[in-house]
């Protein structure tokens, strides 16, 4: 039997940066940024907007389109987790109005998350194939102003709904592993931004990516030859094609470029988003290549501290009727500018604790907004309707 990507969509955040803004800023020759990372710009989250806001939004535009029924587990991924406890995934649950007889947990391994949660729902959906799953990927990736990896930020979501018969692609069984404890990129409890040792992470992916690989071939994956397509985690554009270039100096075999870079039309403009990366480079790939049906794509998923995964998938017959390239494309046009002086001001006003209470007033277009907190406990809200006023007051302006 056939499992896998039965559906999926993306979101972004409510701002965008143009690197061109923040090269000019800060005496940065913006072809550093153009060419030396290939990106463009990236999403920033109004401040009623999170990790949860994003992910419920993706989730909302799969689940209109493919129904809730059979869901009987939500995962959402994510290093942008707003509760050390409570699983992101909560939230979307209530906002979405799932069932009670959902099961709901978030994991964890920095941007390989997205990937464990897809493995582990290939899992579920093996053992009952009656039964369907949400993953939600979705992340905030904030670095330290006048970091290297400002440059790098971005948010997004993707949610995916995996089950059997899939639609999409048909994720094949076999995936190769690479784990080891190495501290190229992390984010202690009490830290808001990362600790990156830059030159580290790139050597830990490439790394990880040939270790897979390894793996993979050592359990019988196919040979390079006979993968159509790659998509590669997007922390920076280039750094996907240092990736490929790596697997085919290690391999010894020729692959083009040109097998990659259809899955590099996103995220130059939406930055890195971290669990969600993997999978926006695959809608890229998706949507921006035609006659895919009955192609094998090759995935490496990365994530720091350090894991990757490598794994195959194969197009369906008919997938371009359940894509929607203008939703992504949307998002991307919809965003709102910011000034350089607005971002920071922005970056700064997202270092918020957790001790007192405090409303947003509303910004963001998305359908769900973070309404602020009470007594501690985060509030979200539908923006459809109308903005709860009583005891605690949340209204514009605030
Ligand atoms: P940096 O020090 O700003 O950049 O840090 P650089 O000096 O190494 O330059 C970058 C590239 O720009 C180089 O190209 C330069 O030659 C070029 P390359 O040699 O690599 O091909 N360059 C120029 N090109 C044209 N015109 C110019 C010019 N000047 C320089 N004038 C770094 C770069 C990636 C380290 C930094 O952005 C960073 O720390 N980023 C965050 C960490 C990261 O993204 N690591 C990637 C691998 S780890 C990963 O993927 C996991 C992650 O997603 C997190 C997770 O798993 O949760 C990050």
């Amino acid at each position: 039997m056939k499992l896998g990507i039965v559906d999926m969509e993306l979101a972004s955040a409510n701002y965008v940066v143009r690197l061109d803004t923040l090269a000019k800023a800060t005496g940065v020759d913006p072809n550093k940024y153009r060419f030396g990372l290939r990106q463009e710009a990236f999403s920033i989250p109004a401040l009623d907007e999170d990790a949860v806001t994003l992910g419920a939004t993706a989730a909302a535009r799969v689940l209109e389109r493919a129904g809730q029924e059979g869901i009987r587990t939500l995962i959402f991924a994510t290093e942008s987790g707003v509760d050390q406890s409570k699983s992101a995934g909560m939230f979307v649950h209530s906002l979405l109005g799932l069932s009670t007889a959902v099961r709901v947990i978030e994991t964890k391994q920095a941007c390989y998350a997205g990937t464990a949660a897809l493995q582990l729902a290939l899992g579920l959906v093996s053992r009952n194939p009656s039964e369907r799953v949400l993953v939600v990927a979705s992340d905030i990736a904030r670095y330290a102003v006048a970091s290297a990896g400002e440059p790098t930020q971005g948010a997004g979501a993707v949610a995916m709904i995996i089950g059997a018969d899939p639609a999409l692609l048909e994720i094949e069984p076999v995936s190769g592993i690479w784990s080891a404890h190495i501290d190229d990129f992390w984010r202690p409890n009490d830290l808001s931004t990362p600790l990156v040792d830059g030159e580290r992470s790139m050597d830990a992916y490439l790394g990880a990516f040939t270790g897979a690989w390894e793996d993979y071939r050592a359990r019988g994956g196919f040979e390079l030859a006979e993968i159509d397509f790659f998509v590669h985690h997007q922390p920076f554009t280039k750094m996907a094609i240092k990736g490929h270039r790596r697997l085919v100096e290690h391999t010894g075999k020729n692959v083009e470029e040109s097998r990659v870079e259809p899955s590099l039309n996103y995220t130059p403009y939406l930055g890195n988003c971290y669990t969600a990366s993997l999978y926006i480079g695959l809608l890229s790939l998706l949507h921006f290549k035609r006659e895919l049906s009955g192609k094998r794509i090759g995935c490496y998923s990365y994530g720091s501290g350090a894991e990757g995964e490598f794994f195959t998938g194969v197009v369906q017959p008919g997938y371009e009727r359940f894509l929607h390239p203008n939703i992504a494309a949307q998002e991307i046009a919809g965003r709102t500018e910011l000034s350089f002086e607005e971002y920071r001001d922005l970056h700064v006003a997202h270092e918020r604790g957790s001790a007192v209470n405090y409303s947003n007033s509303r910004k963001t277009r998305a359908p769900y907004r973070f309404v602020g907190l009470c007594d501690g406990a985060r509030v979200y809200a539908d923006s459809t309707l109308p903005i709860v006023t009583g005891t605690w007051n949340v209204h514009e302006g605030h």
